[in-house]
């Protein structure tokens, strides 16, 4: 069973009642890295094992959890696009599920080596609310608003691992479009690994961004289409 706000009880291998403690120092810390990583409320505690997609979609599922495995070697991480044309399949959740688990995977994995463990391990970005703050900010033409969000683009491209939720939307300006392409290009780049969620096909990235950005993501990307109808008000 997994216990709610306990990220790392699946791992101990004696689970006293004080692993979950509250005050204990490492949940302290793998708290702060989850509260570091913009999850959605709806979205929170959800991780592969309980992910209220992986029924229906078993067989993507057990792909995934081939991928999850490689959060704890010494490779190159690679990239996921989770799409369906179908809105509510359960792609932003599962997207989700794999942050959670590079969290806390990644986080005993640095542990294990006695090396620093990075602030912020993952972060979940929402595109909608980012061109939102981006459109403010220019609107503004305040240059303070601009530098912000020149920091917050710096963040997503050295950020350890990214969720992109809804690339695929059609609707953003031509100069936010060019700023989510620079992120991408620099984490591509930086072999940092990237999970995508979209309504549109990888292939569109070429039309979205452009063919040189689509070829480079292309080979280190496991593309992922979610079967069915939207699943959205059902649970
Ligand atoms: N296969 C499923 N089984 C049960 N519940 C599901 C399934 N897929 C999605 N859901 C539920 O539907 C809701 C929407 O799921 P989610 O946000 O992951 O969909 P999405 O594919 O990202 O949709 P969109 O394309 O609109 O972004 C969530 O509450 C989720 O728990
Ligand atoms: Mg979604």
């Amino acid at each position: 069973m997994e216990k709610i706000n306990c990220p790392l009880y699946p791992f101990y291998k004696v689970k006293t009642d004080d692993v979950c403690n509250e005050n204990r120092q490492e949940n302290i810390a793998i708290l702060s890295r989850y509260a570091n990583a913009n999850i959605p409320n709806e979205y929170k505690d959800l991780y592969m094992s309980n992910s209220p997609v992986k029924e229906d979609q078993e067989d993507i599922y057990e792909i995934l959890d081939s991928y999850v495995a490689t959060f704890t070697k010494d490779i190159r991480i690679k990239n996921v696009y989770l799409y369906s044309q179908e809105t509510g399949t359960g792609k932003t959740t599962t997207a989700i599920a794999l942050l959670s688990e590079y969290i806390r995977r990644r986080f005993l994995y640095y542990a294990k080596q006695k090396v620093r463990i990075p602030e912020t391990i993952g972060v979940f970005l929402d595109l909608n609310e980012l061109q939102t703050k981006y459109n403010l900010a220019s609107m503004s033409n305040s240059s303070e608003d601009m530098e912000r969000i020149k920091n917050v683009i710096e963040f997503y491209q050295s950020v350890e691992m990214l969720v992109v939720d809804d690339v695929g939307v059609r609707s953003s300006t031509e100069s936010f479009r060019s700023l989510i392409h620079s992120i991408i290009n620099s984490r591509v780049s930086n072999g940092l690994p990237t999970i995508f969620t979209s309504n549109v096909e990888m292939e569109s990235l070429t039309d979205i961004f452009d063919r040189r950005l689509y070829d480079r993501i292309r080979d280190q990307t496991l593309e992922l289409t979610f079967k069915g109808q939207s699943k959205r008000g059902m649970r």
